[in-house]
């Protein structure tokens, strides 16, 4: 208890939970990409997944709360890395660093909020469904054919172009969180050479892109029409 009250207490320590709960939301984040992805495989697939998942209430409310607690410590941790960060410099450099650092760098924090009122809104309409009356079954006047016809939703939900935007430009910002966030974990765990600090941007960059290509694919897909 001692030895986690120090952990949590350093810099370092709050550094590497930041690092932790940051790869474990990336790993929900590819996870939740490759399930969203079965849209181009048919209604059939996509919706056969959603019921697997449904049907396993216990094991979901784990990994719910798993994510969870990893949003929070994520959140908590960088806030107050960044209240000891400032009461340990109180005056701001003379020569304005951000210059220099790159784009993903300084966009962090709001990158990080975008992120985070995305999720608000995307739990809102696709989870809790209550944005939108469409998305309720045929008996209960909307127009899914069952709680789990998550095909017909998500159709419903991207033919609204403005919604579509939005969710194109919300994981543009994530991508660009978390390109920043992957070069910067290896840092953290001190994994960084002088080799690998020329090729961890680029393989962060890299990750980020496809995961920005595979989420913006679906709303991109149902505009022009390749999902129907
Ligand atoms: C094109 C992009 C996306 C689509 C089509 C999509 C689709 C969905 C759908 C259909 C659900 C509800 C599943 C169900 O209840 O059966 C869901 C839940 C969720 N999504 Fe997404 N999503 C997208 C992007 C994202 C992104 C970028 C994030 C996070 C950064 C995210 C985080 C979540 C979370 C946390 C849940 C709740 C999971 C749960 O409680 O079971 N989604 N998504």
């Amino acid at each position: 208890m001692n030895l986690l009250l120090k952990f949590w207490s350093s810099s370092i320590g709050k550094k590497w939970l930041v690092a932790l709960t940051g790869l474990a939301l990336l790993g929900f984040v590819m996870a939740h990409l490759a399930g969203n992805l079965q849209m181009f495989a048919g209604a059939a697939k996509i919706n056969a997944y959603a019921e697997f998942l449904h049907a396993n209430e216990k094991p979901l409310w784990v990994a719910r709360l798993g994510l969870i607690a990893c949003f929070l410590g994520h959140i908590i941790a960088t806030l107050t890395l960044v209240r000891m960060n400032r009461a340990a410099r109180p005056q701001a450099y003379v020569l304005n660093r951000h210059v220099q650092a790159k784009i993903s760098t300084r966009t962090m924090a709001l990158s990080g909020l975008t992120v985070l009122s995305f999720i608000v809104f995307h739990l809102l309409h696709y989870t809790l469904r209550v944005t939108d009356p469409r998305f309720r079954t045929v008996a209960e006047g909307g127009q899914l054919e069952s709680v789990f016809d998550v095909y017909r939703m998500v159709l419903l939900g991207f033919q609204n172009p403005l919604l579509s935007g939005f969710y194109i430009l919300s994981v543009a910002l994530l991508a660009l969180h978390l390109s920043h966030g992957i070069s910067s974990v290896f840092q953290t765990f001190g994994l960084e050479s002088k080799r690998s600090a020329l090729w961890m941007p680029k393989a962060g960059r890299f990750l980020s892109l496809l995961i920005f290509i595979g989420y913006a694919s679906i709303p991109a897909a149902v505009l022009l029409g390749f999902l129907k």
